[in-house]
């Protein structure tokens, strides 16, 4: 079977050895392994495979769903390929909101005949209609990702719930990827909680700094949850012991590292609008730790100026991974001396053109 290159992946194994301040990481910076107890005793499998059912306890609670309707998985990256792969089949039909990470849309376009829903510049708003236009009869999913990556864009509760009633009225269900949903000041409910329908993914690698120890979640029916988890032993079959282990403590102390976390955000993203405003660049004030810029002026793409300012050692993401190439991505999550250092150096090519 053949899959697109991940071509944000490629652009960071091709730059990220060689440059020394990454702009381009879309999670907030990663927090230090020693404020957790990082021995779980023995290193044996997770059993039960699905994930510990404490952990899937605490997870469910915040969907109104029971243990049994979550699954752990390797990241949210994971969780969604599980997802496609158990419920798509060539014969079906995907609407994928887009921009968006490019799993996404390149994993349903690997299984299915797939309709994209542009969201525009400069609001990024999603439009029920046009998606309820793009609904056929054999359609199974409609893939948003909300807060959006790479836009920032924080749909509105109302909007989820309409998308939600289209789903279920077409039989369909609503898929949303959530990883980015707990920087929000004031997080909606999450889809999965909207009612059988909806499926939630999400992790703890961008809102908790957590993206090494690479545990997330799929939320689920029962009967989604158990082919997924049945596709699950031959991917990865548990989650990561070690990881599991530290993901329980995150989540027993969400508060404090959430706090945290979103104060480091907002405080990033002030930085941030201050460069955006002083270049005269365009952007939407995002939720979450990326911005999506327009280019300033001189440079005829965003590839173009990513790879001007690569020379200064900062990698950014070129907006045509995202199928905008006239802007670049801007991840500020990333402590506080590295974003500074980042964006003077990046201020230093565009003066010096
Ligand atoms: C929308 C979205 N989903 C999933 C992922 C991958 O998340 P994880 O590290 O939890 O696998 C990313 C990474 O950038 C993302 O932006």
């Amino acid at each position: 079977m053949q899959i697109d290159d991940f071509a944000l992946e490629r652009w960071f194994a091709a730059h990220e050895h060689d440059a020394d301040l990454m702009l381009a990481e879309s999670g907030v910076r990663s927090l230090e392994s020693g404020r957790f107890d990082t021995d779980p005793g023995e290193l044996g499998y997770v059993i039960p495979t699905n994930g510990d059912p404490e952990i899937r306890e605490r997870i469910a609670a915040r969907y109104d769903r029971d243990a049994d309707e979550v699954l752990c998985t390797c990241g949210t990256q994971e969780a969604n390929f599980l997802a496609f792969h158990t419920l798509l089949e060539p014969d079906d039909h995907a609407v994928v909101v887009t921009p968006t990470y490019q799993s996404l849309r390149t994993i349903p376009e690997t299984i299915c005949d797939v309709t994209t829903v542009e969201l525009e510049p400069p609001t990024w708003e999603l439009s029920v209609d046009a998606v309820s236009e793009a609904v056929r009869p054999e359609t199974e999913l409609i893939v948003v990702n909300n807060p959006n990556n790479p836009t920032g864009r924080y749909h509105p509760r109302e909007t989820l719930e309409a998308l939600y009633d289209l789903a279920s009225d077409a039989d369909a269900y609503l898929f949303c990827d959530e990883v980015y949903r707990k920087l929000a000041e004031q997080p909606h409910p999450p889809a999965a909680s909207l009612g059988p329908r909806a499926i939630s993914t999400a992790g703890l690698s961008k809102a908790y700094g957590l993206a090494g120890l690479r545990f997330g979640w799929l939320v689920a029916d029962r009967e989604v949850i158990d082919a997924a988890w049945n596709w699950k032993d031959y991917t990865t079959i548990s989650p990561p012991t070690i990881s599991q282990h530290v993901a329980s403590q995150a989540l027993e102390r969400e508060d404090e590292i959430l706090a945290e976390n979103r104060a480091h955000a907002v405080d990033h993203r002030e930085r941030v609008r201050e460069f955006v405003d002083r270049h005269d660049l365009e952007w939407y004030e995002p939720v979450g730790v990326n911005v999506f810029v327009t280019i300033p002026e001189g440079f005829e793409s965003g590839r173009a100026f990513c790879e001007a300012v690569l020379e200064e050692g900062v990698v950014l993401a070129p907006g045509e991974f995202f199928g905008h190439p006239d802007r670049f991505r801007i991840g500020f999550g990333l402590p506080t001396g590295e974003l500074e250092t980042g964006l003077e150096r990046i201020e230093g090519v565009l003066e010096s053109r």
